[in-house]
């Protein structure tokens, strides 16, 4: 019963999410936030530890950076299957602080709130590991 509405929430929220990831150009990384809100304590408190596969495709990243990860939804977003750990783990956590904030940064900022930094790292340790 309680799984089944987190579920039902947690799906309309990605999809809010993703509308928004895609409009945060223009919105910026405050409605993204907003948008998202409801969903993120919910699953932070029921998902402690999880692998890398499965915080890929359930924190949203699959959503703009494809499903094997260099198959990107847009000719400009990055591929990031084989890309080295330490260097994404810096961009990530630079685009989150906002010390990077060039290019199309504000349509991931808007996500990065779904992570913790542990998750980032085990993250990025899946995606280097993937197949260039
Ligand atoms: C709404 C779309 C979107 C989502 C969702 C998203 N990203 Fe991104 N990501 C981007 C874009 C766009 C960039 C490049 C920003 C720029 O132009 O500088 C990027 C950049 C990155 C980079 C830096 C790549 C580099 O070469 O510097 C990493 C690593 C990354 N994303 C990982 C992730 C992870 C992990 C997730 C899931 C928690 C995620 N992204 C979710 C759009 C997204």
């Amino acid at each position: 019963m309680m799984d089944s509405q987190w579920i039902l929430a947690a799906g309309a929220g990605l999809v809010l999410l993703l509308g928004v990831g895609a409009a945060a150009q223009t919105t910026g990384p405050d409605a993204a936030e907003q948008a998202a809100g409801a969903g993120a304590p919910a699953q932070a408190a029921e998902t402690p530890t999880l692998d890398g596969a499965t915080l890929y495709a359930q924190r949203t990243c699959i959503a703009c950076h494809g499903p094997d990860a260099k198959t990107p939804i847009l000719p400009e977003y990055p591929k990031l299957a084989g890309q080295n750990a330490p260097y994404m783990l810096r961009q990530v956590l630079d685009i989150k602080s906002g010390a990077r904030s060039n290019g199309n940064t504000a349509a991931m900022r808007g996500v990065l709130h779904l992570v913790t930094e542990d998750e980032i790292k085990v993250l990025v340790e899946y995606l280097s590991g993937l197949q260039p």
